[in-house]
């Protein structure tokens, strides 16, 4: 695997590989990577003739208030699952020589930025459309990988490439959970042992809104008040959001149609740290 820093670097490989009728596949992470991020590029390397595997902790994606300086980093550890899963190059910039002291760009999407994580986290998904746009540029992928885990980025991105015409496949892999049901983030290492039990209730939230949806269930108050009553079953758990939501469009209407697809969003926090988590009610039994 070839590890490389340097942006014009990347971007003269990656313009060889094109120039060469390769299909170039990418990974863009944070790195800290688990089983979920293996998973991704092992897709990418299924699909692809060459993975990128982008590590790179966004700084415009942290509010001051974020973890930006205790995000977990492990270089070793991240260019080992990356060669064992099967990248190619692992492209790891330095934050000066992404945002050079006169960077001035800030790609802001309206809509479907807005709800949730939007309401919690108000610049975040700029810090992101911006650093997935130039990824993009540096690493020009024919297919782009990312996690379901994070229902709303995938949504952005998704945004991003079709109103900047990026010329690219995105695809959206399923999430990767731990076997108890907990999905897998490189925040949940920063859980008491305590938490990562109590964590568990997310992923029974989850289970058992959908249940109830397909069961019949359209209210979007029902549905979201056992998420929460289920949450709450934890006492210093603090919810951000337990919402149910259109599953293409994040509209919140107060009745669904029977064969609107939902999508369960939560975001909650255990001690300090964030958790988040979703699934799509796809299929029903009517
Ligand atoms: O999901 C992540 O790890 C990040 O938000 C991403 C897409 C790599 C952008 O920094």
């Amino acid at each position: 695997m070839h590890i490389l820093s340097s942006t014009t670097e990347m971007q003269r490989i990656a313009l060889e590989y094109k120039r060469s009728g390769k299909r170039v596949g990418v990974v863009p992470t944070m790195g800290f990577l688990h089983d979920g991020h293996a998973s991704l590029i092992r897709t990418a390397r299924e699909e692809c003739d060459v993975v990128i595997t982008t590590i790179f902790v966004n700084p415009l994606q942290f509010a001051p208030t974020e973890d930006l300086s205790r995000y977990p980093r492990d270089l070793e550890r991240d260019t080992a699952l990356a060669s064992e899963a099967g990248a190619d190059v692992l492209f790891t910039p330095k934050a000066e020589e992404m945002y050079t002291p006169d960077f001035a760009l800030n790609i802001s999407i309206g809509g479907v930025t807005a709800p949730f994580e939007g309401e919690f986290r108000p610049t975040h998904f700029d810090g992101v459309a911006t650093v997935v746009a130039k990824l993009f540029l540096l690493t020009q992928p024919d297919v782009a990988f990312f996690g379901q885990k994070d229902y709303q980025q995938c949504m952005v991105v998704q945004k991003l490439v079709r109103d900047l015409a990026f010329p690219l496949e995105l695809r959206i892999c399923p999430t990767m959970r731990e076997k108890d049901g907990l999905a897998m983030s490189s925040r949940n290492v920063y859980l008491s042992p305590e938490d990562r039990i109590n964590a568990l209730v997310l992923h029974k939230a989850l289970q058992e809104a959908k249940t109830l949806i397909e069961r019949g269930e359209r209210e979007r108050s029902s549905i979201e008040s056992l998420m929460k009553s289920i949450l709450t079953s934890i006492p210093h758990l603090r919810i951000d959001y337990a919402a149910a939501a259109d599953a293409t469009t994040l509209a919140q209407p107060d009745t669904f149609a029977t064969t609107q697809a939902i999508v369960l969003l939560l975001a909650v926090r255990l001690g300090s740290t964030r958790l988040i988590d979703n699934v799509v009610v796809v299929e029903f039994e009517v």
